[in-house]
């Protein structure tokens, strides 16, 4: 694996010909880390599987550079997800379509739909680019840690993650701090009005306002296989418990205003609900370095980012 910390174009160049040839690429978007794969190669989308430990059947995102792609990628594409994509890409929202004969099996994990997304980040826009320019159709990239663990949202966090499980000829692009922190909000658009199955910075208000439709969530979409919605996800080793004094010995994440008890490990102290979101994996990993059994978390009120944040904290303390 090669670690490639000064993102030139001609680092990028090398990574997307790195892709083309069928290896894997961890690149930085303004959510999370993701580990890319050639979208159209069942050999090169297998790696990821492999890499990430991640079972077949778990449909993969797949980035492209421009909302101009949807057409290589779904059919009957609803006009209020154009809306959707006009409004909101590049940024931190994925629309689920009814897929092409481009997004196989492989990719899809065997749905009729297809997870697509425009990442707002300068170096995984050019990457995405540069793919284009050399012929290809887009990137199946997932978060780049291992199964059911917390997104990386800095390079070494990749780096600690998946080390051991790259091959020689994959890369690294590390391009800092992700600015968001969590992960993409999922619209599912293949019925007559949005679905959000995974809450994210593009909140409920921004798509009803945008589409103009009423907006239903993820509680009435548990039979779609989004892995984000197996109980237990985005879970650090430590166990998470949830908005109670924390005691001697524990970890502790909660908004800056609420004070550390003496003995307890402060593991972030944003100071609003989006340093939180842009901070929470962090702490968690920070918690697990430091060897913790228990890391408290006291969830943050409100609508918007809130929901995000609430919905990782509920799933990593499963
Ligand atoms: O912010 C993000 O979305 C990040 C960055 C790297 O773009 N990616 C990410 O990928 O979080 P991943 O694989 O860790 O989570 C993607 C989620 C999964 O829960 C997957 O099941 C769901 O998207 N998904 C993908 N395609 C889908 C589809 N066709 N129908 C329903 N869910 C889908
Ligand atoms: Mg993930």
């Amino acid at each position: 694996m090669e670690f490639i910390s000064e993102c030139s174009v001609d680092a990028i160049n090398k990574a997307a010909v790195a892709l083309i040839a069928g290896n894997l690429v961890a690149f930085p978007t303004e959510t999370v880390y993701g580990l890319g794969a050639d979208a159209t190669s069942e050999e090169a989308v297998s790696k990821i599987y492999k890499a990430k430990g991640r079972p077949a059947d778990h449909p993969l995102i797949v980035h492209v550079p421009s909302l101009n792609s949807l057409p290589d990628w779904t059919v009957e594409i609803p006009e209020y997800a154009i809306r959707l994509a006009r409004d909101f890409w590049p940024g931190p929202m994925t629309l689920v379509l009814k897929r092409s004969e481009l997004a196989r099996d492989f990719v899809t994990g065997g749905q009729n739909t297809v997870g697509l997304r425009v990442p707002n980040h300068p170096i995984a826009l050019s990457l995405l680019k540069s793919f284009e320019n050399l012929g290809g159709k887009g990137l199946a990239a997932p978060s780049a840690n291992r199964f059911g663990a917390v997104s990386p949202t800095d390079a070494g966090a990749v780096k600690e993650e998946l080390e051991s499980h790259l091959n020689s000829e994959d890369i690294i692009l590390d391009g800092g701090s992700c600015s968001v922190g969590v992960e993409s909000t999922i619209v599912d658009c293949t019925g007559k009005s949005p679905r959000i199955l995974r809450f994210g910075a593009v909140t409920p208000t921004e798509i009803k306002e945008s589409t103009t439709f009423e907006v239903s969530d993820a509680e009435n979409s548990k039979k779609v296989r989004v892995s984000g919605n197996l109980d237990s996800h985005y879970a650090p080793m430590a166990r998470v418990e949830l908005n109670r004094a924390p005691r001697q010995g524990e970890g502790f994440i909660a908004l800056k205003g609420i004070t550390t008890p003496s003995g307890v490990f402060r593991l972030i102290e944003p100071s609003d609900v989006a340093q939180y979101a842009e901070q929470l994996y962090l702490g968690l990993r920070k918690g697990d370095r430091l060897g913790l059994k228990v890391i408290v978390a006291m969830e943050p009120e409100g609508e918007g980012l809130a929901l995000a944040i609430r919905d990782r904290l509920v799933r990593a303390s499963n």
